[in-house]
């Protein structure tokens, strides 16, 4: 198993600056009556990053996500320290609509929907890619800045596409790339409009790395048929104007050891009390003080955590879980289904729909099941710390994680380590649809639009015998620890410096 220390140790080998840039911030700042606080963010991939840039003591780039943050850091930069490592958190600050055409626009409403097959149109405009082209242009001068000597530049994801371009082959230094969200077939990616200059800003990178082989491939074939470039079939190098890109796929993982230390860790009450006290509690409970614990022993709990996004197919979901109700009458009143649903773009007009779409919904089924108190469907819009997330993990005796298409889905996995601490560990279903579920093959796989095999799977997890749980979650825990963030990074950094070698 590959250990945090394994990565210093290999970063250290190679004497050399890290400098990642992602569109996210891994600490926000914020000030409440003349009070600066730090909030850690509890999921998405910066989360990730977070581990690999203590390992390599690295320079994080970040886009700053509150307007506090220019107050007390300005031009600034923040120390972020931990038990294991530090780095420098630096800010790229957006101007007023920039933000707008670079996130919600350009990367939200032209990128996201057209590499995810969720069937969301994606829109084009032409404003949303200048914001776009001049955001990655901070970017990439916010990293120029930073280069001193052998440096590797780590740019992350599909919101900094053009920062290789604007970076501009800098001397001295290695550039990988970290796709993570989906690359679709060429046949949906040629419609967008300046899918030429988006191309070849990453065929200046050293290395491209995505989740899947399918998503490599699919990069690979793109490129094919958009230029003129020769590539290597046998080790994935493409060659194009004098420069050599290697793309291939190295499936991210999680911080198994952060996991394994809070499942491991002993439980206070807290927002997880709380919350089931609201939301469970009938009004003959109400009389009858019992601990929240209760809850989870009386009802078999169905979890869902996501991002409220279309891609995660929360619709989808909420229709399979209606017939599941109307197939399996006996868990009425004794199962529920608890969705905690991140706020995530909601200025962007198809999630606001989303937002509403899946509250009527939810209503729906709740007024044809609901009695005596009890309702099929329980949903939280808030954000929960990692602690709080894990903890509901702990104790839930399904997950559901039905996305229509995903780079990887890291929830899927934080679930699977975190049950496996359980003595009577919940059942994941999973969809085809995410990356992961190439590497968590025990769990229950479905495909989301196929609703009898939802609802089926649903069932065969809640009524599966402990012992299968246990084999089932061990097994996919072993893979988790086997390939975990850890080994992702030393992949990541060792295949973008091996793919720059033969040019120094
Ligand atoms: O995995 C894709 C991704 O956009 C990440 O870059 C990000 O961490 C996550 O999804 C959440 O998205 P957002 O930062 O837009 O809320």
């Amino acid at each position: 198993m590959t250990t945090f220390e394994d990565l210093k140790t290999f970063i250290s080998s190679q004497n050399i600056r890290v400098i990642i840039a992602a569109d996210a911030e891994t600490v926000v700042l914020e000030k409440k009556d003349g009070q600066v606080s730090q909030r850690l963010l509890s999921g998405g991939v910066s989360v990730v990053l977070d581990p690999l840039a203590k390992a390599s003591s690295a320079v994080y780039i970040g886009r700053s996500k509150t307007e506090d943050e220019k107050e007390i850091v300005g031009k600034g930069e923040t120390k972020i320290e931990g038990d294991r490592g530090s780095y420098i958190l630096k800010r790229v600050y957006l101007e007023n609509g920039e933000f707008d055409n670079y996130y919600n626009g350009f990367s939200n409403q032209t990128l996201w929907p057209l590499c995810h097959v969720a069937f969301e149109n994606p829109a084009f405009h032409r404003l949303w890619y200048e914001g776009y082209v001049s955001v990655n242009k901070k970017f990439a001068e916010s990293i120029k800045n930073e280069i001193k000597g052998d440096t590797f530049i780590w740019v992350n994801d599909y919101q900094l596409c053009l920062v290789p371009k604007f970076l501009n082959r800098p001397k001295n230094a290695v550039i990988g790339f970290f796709w993570h969200i989906p690359w679709p077939t060429w046949e949906a990616f040629r419609i967008l409009p300046q899918k030429k200059e988006i191309i070849e800003s990453l065929l200046m990178c050293d290395f491209i790395g995505f989740h899947r082989g399918y998503q490599a491939r699919n990069f690979i074939e793109t490129v094919r048929r958009e230029f003129e470039v020769r590539v290597e079939e046998e080790t994935s190098k493409i060659y194009y104007k004098g420069h050599v890109t290697t793309v291939k796929s190295l499936p991210l993982g999680i911080d198994t050891d952060v996991v394994s230390d809070i499942a491991k860790r002993d439980k206070k009450e807290g927002t997880l009390e709380i919350l089931i006290k609201k939301i469970l509690r009938t009004d003959e409970e109400r009389k009858n003080e019992s601990p929240y614990i209760e809850y989870f022993r009386k009802y078999k709990v169905i979890l869902g955590v996501d991002r409220l996004d279309y891609t995660k197919g929360l619709l989808l979901r909420l229709d399979a879980l209606d017939r599941f109700f109307e197939n399996n009458k006996k868990y009425i009143g004794k199962a529920i289904y608890l969705g905690l649903m991140a706020p995530s773009r909601d200025t962007i007009p198809s999630y606001k729909a989303l937002k509403d779409a899946v509250e009527e919904e939810a209503e729906k089924i709740n007024k044809k099941y609901g009695k005596n108190g009890w309702r099929p469907i329980h949903l939280i819009y808030q954000t929960f710390s990692r602690e709080e997330i894990v903890d509901f993990y702990l104790h839930a005796s399904l997950c559901l994680v039905t996305p229509r298409d995903d780079g990887m889905n890291l929830v899927s996995k934080e679930f699977v380590m975190a049950a496996s601490f359980s003595k009577n560990p919940g059942m994941l279903v999973l969809s085809q649809f995410a990356g992961s579920a190439t590497d968590l093959s025990q769990a229950l796989i479905v495909n989301p639009y196929d609703k009898s095999e939802v609802v089926n799977a649903i069932r065969r997890g809640l009524e599966m015998k402990r012992e299968e749980k246990v084999r089932r979650t061990r097994a996919m825990a072993k893979v988790l620890e086997e390939n975990n963030v850890y080994k992702w990074g030393v992949d990541f950094f060792q295949n973008t410096i091996e793919a720059r070698q033969p040019q120094r």
